[in-house]
């Protein structure tokens, strides 16, 4: 399965879809890398922007969000939270756990998935729906 870009997920932010293009690519090289058994090698790598990309990534939605008084930024604040205490849970293991085990790559690829198909195909999709009304 390869993970690719639709034109339908764009809220309309050329920075923002640039963002959300960046970690779609991210998480194909993952499964790209997982089928040919280097997904420990690329997890290190993924932490490793994620580390760089939530607070970049989450900063800028959230602003848009403030300057246009998107009406759900509380609950949508507190969904990019849950993501990066997820990651950050994820990373805790890995080092606690001396390095990355295959059940650290599973975890991944899940918490990419449900990310991809709960958030950024729904929560930030309504921003582009809202921000088409009201800007
Ligand atoms: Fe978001």
């Amino acid at each position: 399965m390869g993970i690719k870009w639709r034109e339908e997920l764009a809220i309309g932010v050329e920075e923002i879809d640039n963002q959300h293009k960046e970690l779609l690519e991210r998480f194909d090289l993952l499964l790209t890398a997982c089928k040919q058994g280097k997904g420990s090698e690329e997890l290190l790598y993924l932490i490793d922007f994620l580390d760089t990309y939530v607070v970049s990534h989450f900063g800028d939605e959230e602003k848009l969000q403030r300057q246009h008084n998107f009406p759900d930024y509380e609950k949508h604040h507190l969904e990019h939270e849950a993501f990066i205490a997820r990651v950050k849970e994820l990373k805790d293991r890995m080092y606690s756990e001396g390095g990355v085990h295959i059940d650290h790559v599973l975890d991944a690829n899940k918490m990419l998935l449900d990310w991809l198909l709960r958030h950024v195909t729904v929560k930030d999709r309504e921003i582009g729906r809202y921000l088409q009304k009201h800007s």
